[in-house]
């Protein structure tokens, strides 16, 4: 720890374990409470498919390159992080209870609000599958709906909860890379729901949004409104599925295809001039050729148009699927396509924007991109870790419980 500075409460790790990249951010919590980005370590991914750990070994060397890239520009040795996840195992509900309030004059007590929580969440649940988090929507008291029901008159409490579920496996792999890598796992959180705590604004949350984070290999989305969410889901597909299109109809090597994409990518041919080419080198006879850009959009926007009519498909399923009055926020690394939120706005047929990480003090140059999206979530997450917090009163046994199978697991 020589010319380093001591470990302290206040600096957070957000670990963001992608399907591209594995991205490491060191924060810390200034006095006035404003929060300052002190290290970014990014490294690329090549452990995942599709958000899913395929390859410990690769997985874990990542995640070390990362967080020692964060910590040297940090300069300060971090032991414990928030790691985000995602994958096509991930499934959510809305599920509801109610408990009688035994003595209603004297008030909802906090051992109230947990007994209701547990009910909540006490679901017949297959044991390849755990509860990720179970995050209260409201609650519902004689006199209606209220957002903290503590100290109110009532013989009844009723509570509206999003319960978010994952592959016990899916899980135990992320957990035991962060572990072999040699750090803890202070907190484990759905990447879309991280990406919300980066990018959304508490007003947006309140009058209904979708948020899509277009990563590599996933497409996550939740939807928030009334200031809680609503909806979450993966979809598996992202940018690389794009990358791969534009290989596979130009006939040219992946890593040409991911740099055209990047360098003169655009979500619909009509932003692109009819005479704006450039040149690609064919892989099967290695002769140059021109292309004009509006050919690209055009594969570019083939894909990205059935990713978000598989996403309006998905929240058309649900009972939300019209509550998003502030717009559609598009981010993660393909949200930097050109054109994407306009593609958005058509195919949404509402306002639409893309998101990037906003209220950071520190390296702001860096982090302000939708790449950063969920890195800086979770690193913002561990600063207000509401949904990982051991809860007071009954809910104190299941979370020990619940961590405790974890930890041994470890050791099986
Ligand atoms: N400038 C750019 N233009 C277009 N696409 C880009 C650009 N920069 C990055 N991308 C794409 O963004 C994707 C990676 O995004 P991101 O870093 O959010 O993914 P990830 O978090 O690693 O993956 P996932 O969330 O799917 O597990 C890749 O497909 C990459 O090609
Ligand atoms: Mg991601």
């Amino acid at each position: 720890m020589t010319g380093r500075k001591r470990k302290n409460t206040k600096y957070v790790m957000g670990l963001d374990v992608g399907t591209t990249k594995v991205c490491a951010i060191i924060g810390q919590q200034d006095d006035d409470g404003s929060l300052s980005v002190l290290g970014v370590g990014s490294t690329p991914s090549l452990g995942l498919k599709k958000g899913i750990v395929i390859d410990i070994d690769q997985t874990v060397e990542s995640i070390q390159k990362a967080v020692q890239k964060a910590s040297n520009i940090a300069g300060v040795e971090m032991h414990d992080l928030v790691v985000g996840i995602a994958g096509g195992h991930i499934q959510c509900h809305n599920s509801r209870a109610s408990v009688e309030i035994v003595n209603p004059s004297r008030g909802v007590t906090r051992s109230d609000i947990v007994r209701v929580n547990s009910r909540a969440k006490a679901l017949a649940m297959p044991v390849d599958r755990e509860i990720l988090h179970s995050i209260p929507q409201e609650y519902v008291t004689d006199s209606g709906s209220v957002k903290n029901p503590k100290g109110q008159v009532t013989t009844k409490l009723e509570v509206n909860v999003h319960i978010v579920t994952a592959a016990v496996t899916s899980v135990q792999n992320l957990m035991r890379c962060v572990k072999q890598a040699g750090y803890n796992t202070n907190g484990i959180l759905l990447e879309s729901i991280a990406s919300s705590e980066a990018i959304l604004h508490e007003e947006e949350k309140e009058l209904g949004v979708l948020l899509i984070d277009l990563g590599g290999g996933t497409t996550d989305i939740a939807i928030f409104s009334r200031g809680h969410i609503r909806y979450s889901g993966v979809i598996p597909l992202g940018g690389d599925n794009i990358t791969n299109d534009i290989a596979y109809i130009l006939k040219i090597s992946l890593f040409d295809a991911e740099n055209v994409k990047k360098k003169y990518g655009c979500a619909m041919a009509s932003l692109a001039r009819p005479e704006e080419i450039f040149t690609v080198t064919k892989v099967v006879n290695d002769k140059k050729e021109t292309v004009k850009r509006q050919e690209l959009a055009d594969i570019i926007d083939a894909r990205l148009e059935e990713i978000f009519h598989l996403v309006r498909e998905r929240i058309n399923a649900t009972s939300v699927h019209d509550k998003f009055y502030a717009g559609v926020v598009i981010t993660g690394g393909s949200a930097l396509i050109e054109g994407i939120a306009e593609l958005g706005e058509k195919v949404f047929e509402c306002p639409c924007r893309v998101g990037i990480p906003h209220g950071l003090k520190g390296m702001t140059s860096v982090v302000s991109s939708p790449i950063y999206a969920t890195g800086i979530g979770l690193m913002r997450h561990g600063f207000t870790d509401a949904l990982n917090q051991p809860p007071n009163g009954n809910g104190l046994y299941d979370w020990i419980q619940k961590n405790l199978l974890r930890l041994l697991s470890f050791f099986k």
